[in-house]
């Protein structure tokens, strides 16, 4: 399957996301406790996020720094309670999901994969025990596998030949060895879904490709669904199935990769889109982001892109747009877009 060819609808999702939040409290100064001034406040970090991903996809996540890229990714993987909205996993809505057994269940299920793979790894592990671990905690009535399983996941994970790394511990592994050894410790439980946050921005960039070869090929050879987030656009066009932007906790554009990358409809996919060097191909014309990102606990009135966005009008600033289908298998919430 090439990137570009979206999954049947036919198949059902692996994780389905909707109005999915997660806002943090803001702890008020010691004054407002006090005379217990003004509502509480909250960073509204993810504030109604929308997607699906089917087995065989990889969606990327988009979007400037602070957008909630990472709080998404966590709060899909269950590492943070969601504060609203639904997370149906393999048709199972998590919330639903209480007793440990089912919970352990949906972890070993949906795994990740994060930025810094001298912080995922315990020093004092080598590498066979690194990626026995999770084999052990949930699959321990398969012991007679484990060593086999420990090799197929290192395999998988492109450590070759594997015999040279399983007694290796991290100091005596490059960052990308490394971050293939925190690949194969997530894999090894066979996870259906994989978040993978910024899994190449930390490492030299001639071992990227590498990298991302890999996580495109457990999506197409091993029917993975992966949520992809990234600053980093022109990966995205290499490995992704389908491209959402986010801004300020929501959605604001998603669709098929080229469509996204070539012809983004909201402003601020345009903008972004624009300002990615490898990405300005033909006459595009740079557009430019007006103001600062705004912060997340005092969100605008309207559309939260309203105050950086050159073509706002009235409507903009009063009600906040929905996303809303705009043909080619495609979503924006703009009410320009949507109008035209
Ligand atoms: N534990 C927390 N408590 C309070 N606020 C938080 C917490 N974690 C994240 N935030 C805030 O939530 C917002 C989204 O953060 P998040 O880390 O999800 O962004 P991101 O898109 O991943 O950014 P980056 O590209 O820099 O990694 C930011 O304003 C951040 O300061
Ligand atoms: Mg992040």
């Amino acid at each position: 399957m090439s990137p570009e060819t979206e999954r049947a609808d036919t198949v059902p999702p692996i994780i389905e996301v909707r109005g999915l939040r997660k806002w943090y409290p803001v702890r008020s100064g010691f004054f407002a406790s006090l005379v217990g001034a003004g509502e509480a406040k909250h960073v509204k970090a993810v504030d109604g996020v929308d997607f699906t991903i089917r087995p065989g996809e990889v969606l990327g996540l988009a979007g400037e720094s602070g957008c909630g890229k990472s709080t998404t990714g966590m709060t899909v993987a269950k590492l943070h309670e969601p504060s609203g909205g639904s997370i149906i996993f393999d048709g199972e809505d998590l919330a639903s999901i209480t007793g440990r057994q089912r919970l352990k269940r949906f972890r070993r299920g949906a795994q990740i994969v994060f930025q810094n793979p001298y912080e995922s790894l315990n020093p004092r592990f080598n590498v066979y025990q690194s990626v026995l671990e999770p084999i052990a905690i949930h699959m321990p009535a398969e012991q007679s596998s484990h060593e086999a399983m420990v090799h197929r996941a290192l395999e998988r994970a492109g450590l070759l030949p594997v015999k040279n790394f399983v007694s290796r511990y991290p100091h005596e592994l490059s960052g990308g060895q490394l971050q293939r050894v925190a690949i194969a410790r997530a894999i090894a439980v066979e996870p259906r879904f994989l978040v993978a946050d910024e899994p190449v921005s930390m490492l030299d960039v001639s071992v990227r490709a590498g990298i991302l070869n890999l996580l495109r090929k457990f999506a197409t050879e091993l029917d993975m669904g992966i949520l992809y987030i990234s600053h980093d656009l022109s990966t995205m066009r290499h490995i992704c199935t389908r491209i959402a932007i986010m801004y300020l906790g929501r959605i604001v554009e998603i669709g098929p990769t080229a469509q996204i990358l070539d012809d983004p409809q909201h402003p601020y996919a345009q903008a972004l889109i624009a300002a990615a060097p490898v990405m300005r191909r033909g006459a595009r014309k740079r557009i430019h982001l007006e103001g600062a990102v705004p912060n997340p606990i005092d969100l605008p009135l309207g559309c939260r892109f309203n105050p950086r966005c050159s073509r706002a009008v009235a409507l903009c600033r009063t009600q906040e747009p929905l996303l809303e289908p705009i043909g080619g298998r495609r979503q924006a919430a703009c009410h320009l877009v949507n109008q035209s």
